[in-house]
């Protein structure tokens, strides 16, 4: 079990909101403290665009592999662990196998046959909705979709979904300061349950192979490797850890922003649906605060300006890079029109860059677009108190609902 480094003792926040709106403190790093040590976490911390793009690819001098990190995800008994091959916390050559397997699953070709079935699953969500002219958007949409989505791109059949969000929200719970215990509990019987549910799944795919992940990974052979039933399980809940909080606190700030940030846009993308994607690259570049990763330092070396020994851990802050002047112009302004904001960091850089970016932009456009087309008009409701809304998440803090009242089409 690897130690995890609590990045609250690095920020230092006073408040739930002040986390999810953090652009004094990545403004006053960016301009003062840009390459910082943190003695309470014994981490060095970097802000500027060019140092976190270094940090997130250089992988001669910044590795993956790691005692310390920041990443708390999973649940610590034999279920919940990852083993050798599913595993990607790698530097290249040896990252390149294992990515390659699961790369499989993530082809052009897959995302083609995948984009009818994510209609699909959006529109049974927004049809659940209903007509209610108050909904919350994060519980009866942005929560459930990418977690049904990945469940029917998995091949779970469509009866078990919820059953499969369930387990897949006990698992990646963070885990609180008190009663850490029985949140390890719960996240031990949720990883044993998922693991008991899904093996068994995966064997009768052997034999009837179909057009889903799952099927993917089963055919999937790189230099004469395979994955064993065992290693697929366990592929599975990687691909849910890394994709599923992910994707819905993207949706969820988006909608937030609608409605917080500038109330125009939403009008604005719905009648020309063209600045849709570009809409998304912007709300990940400006709206999506939980993306910063850590590496271990591999060689002594002097590449950020200091003095760095093999063995210290540099925590990449990406979505304060993405607030870099010197890579975007008007940082702090939320521009859906911004012509190169599909240079933010938010899924990386280099060998890691994020296998599923491209699924998380189809959910994402597909998501916001067929709601536009069910909902001409979105406000907020009166009296809304952001801090009431948010929950601490592994990595920062995020929405557990947003009312807004809705004027359907
Ligand atoms: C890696 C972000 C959605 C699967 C990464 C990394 C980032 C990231 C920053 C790089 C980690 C590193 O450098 O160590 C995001 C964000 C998402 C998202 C912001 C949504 C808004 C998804 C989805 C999937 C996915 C939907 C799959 C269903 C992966 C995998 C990796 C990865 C497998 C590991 C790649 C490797 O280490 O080679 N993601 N991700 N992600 N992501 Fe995503």
């Amino acid at each position: 079990q690897k130690e995890i480094i609590s990045l609250a003792e690095i920020t230092g926040f006073q408040t739930p909101s002040e986390e999810f709106n953090p652009y004094e403190w990545y403004k006053n790093k960016l301009r003062n403290e840009p390459v910082s040590y943190n003695e309470a976490t014994d981490t060095w911390n970097v802000f500027r665009y060019e140092d976190v793009r270094r940090v997130l690819s250089d992988y001669d001098y910044f590795s993956s592999v790691r005692p310390r990190t920041t990443i708390s995800v999973g649940a610590d008994n034999e279920e919940g662990q990852r083993m050798s091959k599913v595993d990607l916390s790698l530097d290249p050559p040896e990252h390149q196998k294992n990515r390659a397997l699961l790369a499989k699953a993530f082809t052009p070709r897959s995302l083609k046959l995948w984009e009818p079935r994510i209609h699909e699953v959006v529109r049974q969500l927004l049809d659940g909705i209903g007509d209610a002219l108050e909904i919350d958007v994060v519980q009866d949409f942005t929560n459930a979709l990418p977690a049904i989505v990945i469940a029917d791109l998995l091949g779970v059949p469509s009866g078990d979904r919820l059953l499969f969000k369930e387990w897949v929200d006990h698992l990646f719970l963070p885990i609180p300061k008190e009663r850490a215990e029985d949140v390890q509990e719960l996240k031990r019987q949720a990883a044993k349950q998922y693991y008991n549910y899904l093996y068994p799944i995966i064997v009768g795919k052997r034999s009837a192979p179909a057009e889903d992940i799952i099927s993917d990974l089963i055919r999937a052979e790189v230099d004469g490797e395979r994955l064993s039933d065992d290693e697929i399980v366990r592929t599975t809940m990687f691909i849910l850890g890394a994709g599923v909080e992910t994707t819905s606190h993207l949706l969820a700030c988006t909608f937030y922003s609608f409605l917080y940030d500038d109330d125009r846009i939403y009008g604005e993308v719905r009648a020309d649906r063209e600045l849709l994607p570009n809409t998304v690259e912007e709300m990940l570049r400006y709206r999506f605060h939980i993306a910063k990763m850590d590496r271990t330092v591999k060689q002594d070396n002097d590449l950020l300006g200091v003095d760095l020994k093999k063995g210290d851990v540099v925590v990449a802050w990406m979505s304060a890079a993405n607030m870099d002047e010197a890579m975007f112009e008007d940082p702090f302004t939320l521009n859906i029109r911004r012509p190169n904001n599909k240079k933010h960091l938010t899924f990386g850089n280099g060998p890691h860059f994020c296998l599923g970016a491209p699924l998380a932009r189809l959910e994402a456009n597909i998501g916001i677009g067929l709601f536009m087309d069910r909902y001409s008009r979105i406000e907020p409701v009166p009296g809304f108190r952001l801090e009431d809304h948010l929950t601490p998440s592994a990595a920062g803090q995020t929405l557990t609902s947003l009312p807004m009242r809705v004027t359907a089409s």
